[in-house]
C-alpha cells in the first residue's frame, strides 16, 4: 500500500510539474496589451484539434476579428502573430540580429541543418556558400537546360492531351519541377516527365505529405516539441520525415558519382565537393552536405504548387489567359528560342504570377524565434516569443491589397508598385533570409508558362476543384487539381 501511495505522489508531482511547465509563460502576453487567445487550462490556445485546422484561413479569420497583432500560445510557448508591415520589416531586417532564426538549438546535428533551420553563424556561413547558385550568370546558363525540360513537358501534356481525359496538373508539374532542378543544379537526368514512379518524385511526395497532421496521434506528436522544446534533436526522424533522409542518400550518391567520373559541371554538387574538400571551410561536410535536400525539396513543392494554381486561376479567369497569350505571342512568335531577352519582356506573365502567389502562396505561414530581449514597435518582446507573419493573411487582407479575392495581375505592373506598402506581398519571404531560389523559380515558372499558354488554352472542366488540406502548417497542400487542355492551331 506505501508503494501505491508513493506512486501516487510522484505522479501528482509529474502533474504539477507539467502544469508549472506549460503555463509559465502565460500573462507574458497579456501584459503586452495587444489582444490574446486565452489559453485552454495547460494546453495552449485553442484550437487544440491541430489535423482539423487549415491554418493559412485560421491566421487570417484571427487577424480580420483582432487586428494587425495579436498573440496566442502554442504549447509553452508565447506566440505574438503579426501582418503590420513596419513590425514585419523590424523582425526581417532591423532586428535580424534578434529574429534571424526560425529554431533556438544549439543541439541541432550538423545533417539537420538545412539552411532554413540553421542559425546564427552558420546560417551565414551556408547563405555565402549557396548564393553564388543563381547568380545572373550561372541563371543565364540555365536557360537552355530549362528550355529543353519545358519543351519536353509540352509534348508530353499534348500527348496525354489525346487521351482526351482532364489532366490531374499537380502530379504534372512536379514532374517538370523535378527535372528542372535535377538538371540545373545537380546536372542529371530524371526524366520524371515519362516516369512517374521515379524514386525521387515519390520522396519528395511523401516529404510533403509527412507534415501534415492527419489525426490526434499526429497532433499530439507535433505538440509535444512545443512542450519540450529540444526534442527534435533526439527524435530527428520526427522533425523531418523520413522521406527527408531519403534526400540526403541520394546527395551522398551523386557526390560518389561525381568524384568517381572526375567531371565538372560547375553545379552544386561540384559545390559540395569543393566545400568538402577545403579543410578551412567554414561548414561541415554534413553541413553542406545537408543541402542537397533543401534543394531537392525547396525546388519541387513550392513551384509546382504555384504553377498548377495558376493554371487553375487562368481556367477561371479566360480573359487575363488571353491577354497572356496576346503578350506571349508577341514575345515568342517569330522566335522559338526562348532566351534572357523573351524572358525579361513578358511583364504582364511576370505579374500573374506575383498576383497568383499573392491568392495562392505556397507557403502560407512563416515563423522566427526571439532570441534576445527587444523592444519593436513599442512592444517589449521576450527571448523565447515566436513570431509568427501569415503570409496568406496578410495577402488577403483588403487593408493591403483592395478587393483581395479579386486576380488582377495589374496590382504587379512596374508603374502599380508603388501603390503596394513593403512587405505586405512575402511570397518569397524578405530580408537576408528571403527565398535563395527566387530568381530560378521565376526564371522556371515563366519559361514554362509562355510555353504552354502559347500551345494550350486552359480551361476548368466539371473535375475542376481547388481544395487545400487542414492540418499543414507549412505548405498550402492540395491532392489534386484537374484541367482540360485544348491544343491551339
Ligand atoms: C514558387 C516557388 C517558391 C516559393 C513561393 C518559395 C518561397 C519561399 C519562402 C516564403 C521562403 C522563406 C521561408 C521562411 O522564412 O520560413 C523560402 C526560403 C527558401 N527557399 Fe524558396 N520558394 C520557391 C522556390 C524555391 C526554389 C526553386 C528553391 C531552390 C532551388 C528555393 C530555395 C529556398 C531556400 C534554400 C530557402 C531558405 C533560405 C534561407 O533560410 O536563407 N525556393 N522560399
Amino acid at each position: 500500500m506505501e508503494w501505491f501511495a508513493c506512486l501516487l505522489c510522484i505522479v501528482a508531482l509529474l502533474i504539477l510539474l507539467f502544469i508549472w511547465h506549460s503555463t509559465k509563460s502565460y500573462g507574458r502576453l497579456e501584459s503586452l496589451g495587444i489582444p490574446v487567445i486565452k489559453p485552454f487550462l495547460c494546453f495552449g490556445s485553442p484550437p487544440l484539434d491541430w489535423h482539423n485546422v487549415r491554418w493559412y484561413d485560421w491566421y487570417r479569420m484571427q487577424h480580420e476579428k483582432l487586428g494587425h497583432t495579436f498573440g496566442h500560445y502554442i504549447g509553452t510557448f508565447p506566440v505574438i502573430s503579426t501582418i503590420n508591415p513596419d513590425f514585419i520589416k523590424a523582425v526581417y531586417v532591423k532586428n535580424f540580429e534578434e529574429f534571424g532564426d526560425m529554431v533556438d538549438n544549439a543541439n541541432l546535428k550538423d545533417i539537420m541543418k538545412t539552411i532554413d533551420l540553421a542559425q546564427g553563424e552558420d546560417w551565414k556561413n551556408l547563405r555565402k556558400i549557396l548564393s553564388p547558385t543563381f547568380t545572373s550568370g550561372k541563371l543565364k546558363k540555365m536557360i537552355d537546360p530549362m528550355s529543353e525540360v519545358s519543351a519536353k513537358a509540352i509534348e508530353n501534356l499534348k500527348k496525354l492531351v489525346k487521351t482526351g481525359k482532364p489532366i490531374e496538373v499537380k502530379h504534372f508539374f512536379q514532374a517538370y519541377a523535378l527535372d528542372t532542378i535535377c538538371r540545373c543544379a545537380f546536372s542529371i537526368d530524371t526524366n520524371a516527365l515519362e516516369d512517374d514512379d521515379h524514386k525521387l518524385i515519390k520522396a519528395g511526395r511523401e516529404i510533403f505529405q509527412g507534415f501534415a497532421m492527419t489525426n490526434w496521434m499526429e497532433t499530439i506528436g507535433n505538440l509535444i516539441f512545443y512542450f519540450f522544446p529540444g526534442l527534435e534533436t533526439t527524435f530527428p526522424t520526427i522533425m523531418y520525415p523520413e522521406s527527408f533522409y531519403k534526400l540526403h542518400d541520394l546527395t551522398n550518391d551523386l557526390i560518389k558519382e561525381r568524384k568517381a567520373s572526375n567531371e565538372k559541371f560547375d553545379d552544386f554538387i561540384d559545390k559540395i565537393i569543393e566545400v568538402c574538400n577545403d579543410a578551412n571551410a567554414p561548414v561541415s561536410p554534413d553541413m553542406i552536405k545537408a543541402q542537397g535536400s533543401i534543394f531537392f525539396a525547396a525546388g519541387f513543392e513550392t513551384t509546382s504548387n504555384c504553377l498548377s494554381t495558376l493554371c487553375y486561376t487562368l481556367a477561371k479567369n479566360p480573359d487575363i489567359q488571353d491577354k497572356l497569350y496576346e503578350e506571349i505571342l508577341s514575345v515568342l512568335a517569330s522566335n522559338e528560342e526562348i532566351d534572357t531577352e523573351s524572358i525579361n519582356n513578358l511583364p504582364y506573365l511576370d505579374a500573374a504570377i506575383h498576383e497568383n502567389l499573392r491568392i495562392h502562396p505556397p507557403i502560407p505561414i512563416q515563423e522566427r524565434i526571439c532570441k534576445k530581449d527587444v523592444e519593436v514597435e513599442g512592444l517589449k518582446v521576450k527571448k523565447g516569443t515566436y513570431i509568427r507573419m501569415p503570409i496568406y493573411a496578410a495577402h488577403m487582407n483588403p487593408d493591403f491589397f483592395p478587393d483581395p479575392e479579386a486576380f488582377n495581375p495589374d496590382r504587379f505592373l512596374k508603374e502599380n508598385a508603388s501603390s503596394m506598402k513593403p512587405y505586405t506581398f512575402r511570397g518569397f519571404s524578405g530580408g537576408p533570409r528571403i527565398c535563395l531560389g527566387q530568381r530560378f523559380a521565376m526564371v522556371e515558372m515563366k519559361i514554362c508558362m509562355a510555353r504552354l499558354l502559347k500551345s494550350f488554352k486552359i480551361k476548368a472542366c466539371p473535375m475542376t476543384q481547388l481544395e487545400y488540406k487542414a492540418g499543414d502548417p507549412f505548405i498550402m497542400g492540395f491532392d489534386s487539381i484537374y484541367l482540360t487542355f485544348e491544343e491551339r492551331s
